[in-house]
């Protein structure tokens, strides 16, 4: 291609090929690549986000924990995963040898829990960044700690104390204003913002009157949390210098030149996976056409540019 465009740089150690990200927990059957890191060469893309990982292993919530309206999803998966030492031991190994930028994310309880994945993780190579998945409820007070700037700040701000990685925070959308809790991640040191995680809702079955999920509420995303999480990417822009990471509902590259427009440096690729896993390879190919034809020769260009019009 004649004008391929520049990588996209996050921060220093943190240069990424291209903006597009496969996002967390929706990267094979386990959010782990399993049933699909052999079937598709992802290592042009820019990178892809494991799924969170605890500190402890978690079976994750009652079934059935996913459900899919017209233009939305809803799952209450739990966060079920192996725990940090199973994916130090088994899975950070091969994940070095990828020719693919590969960010842990990872989620706890308390800082404390957060902390303590971080030093385990300090002595071992496989991982480019870490981002921070801050939609748990906070044992302490049963909040999500992201719905809390003072909490936002201070669990950053311990985390980078800890671990040399760049640090992404992956804010929630459960908040009446985001712009505090972004400006509060920045203060603690971050080195980019993802948004957003899944907004909480709900949905009952017309037969039996109950939740659809085995959980009363759940996540949505897709579709229908595209214009909540793009305005957040807005706002979060007018106040933070920080790159933001846009995701939520993109399913073309429409979506994702919106996302960019409205100040994200990259974006990540969600449940549309699950329809299609190649989306990110195919959203890639759109992208380079698209800034081929007009002559952009880099991904940043796009970046915040309806702010001026
Ligand atoms: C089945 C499923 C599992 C998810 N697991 C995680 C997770 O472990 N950690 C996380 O930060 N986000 C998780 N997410 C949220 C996605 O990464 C993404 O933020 C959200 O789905 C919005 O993007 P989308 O509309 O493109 O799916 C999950 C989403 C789905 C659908």
């Amino acid at each position: 291609m004649a004008n391929f465009p520049k990588k996209i740089f996050i921060t220093d150690n943190l240069i990424l090929k291209n903006p597009v990200i496969v996002a967390s927990g929706t990267f094979g059957f386990d959010g782990y690549g399993s049933g699909i890191v052999n079937k598709f060469n992802f290592s042009s893309l820019g990178a892809i986000v494991m799924k969170s990982t605890t500190l402890l292993p978690r079976v994750g919530n009652p079934t059935p924990r996913f459900y899919h309206g017209k233009h939305w999803t809803l799952n209450s998966i739990g966060i079920e995963n192996p725990g940090i030492d199973s994916i130090i031991e088994n899975y950070l190994p091969s994940w070095k040898d990828w020719d693919v930028s590969v960010i842990l994310s990872i989620a706890g309880e308390s800082i404390d829990e957060y902390l303590q994945m971080a030093t385990k993780l300090k002595v071992h190579t496989g991982i480019c960044a870490l981002e921070l998945n801050v939609s748990c409820p906070n044992v302490e007070n049963g909040m999500e700690i992201g719905q809390d700037p003072i909490m936002t700040k201070k669990l950053v701000e311990s985390i980078k104390k800890e671990i040399e990685l760049p640090i992404i925070v992956k804010l929630s959308p459960n908040v009446t204003d985001i712009r505090p809790i972004a400006i509060a991640a920045e203060e603690g040191g971050a080195n980019a913002l993802s948004l957003t995680n899944t907004l909480y809702g709900m949905t009952l079955n017309k037969e039996t009157h109950k939740s659809v999920l085995g959980t009363i509420g759940g996540g949505v995303s897709g579709f229908a949390l595209k214009p909540v999480a793009l305005s957040m990417v807005w706002k979060a822009f007018q106040v933070v210098d920080i790159p933001i990471i846009g995701v939520g509902g993109i399913s073309n590259i429409h979506d994702a030149l919106e996302y960019m427009n409205a100040g994200a440096t990259a974006f990540q690729i969600g449940v549309a996976n699950y329809a299609n896993p190649r989306l990110p390879l195919d959203i890639l190919r759109d992208l380079n056409a698209y800034c081929n034809k007009h002559k952009i020769t880099d991904y940043h260009f796009l970046t915040g540019i309806s702010h001026n019009m």
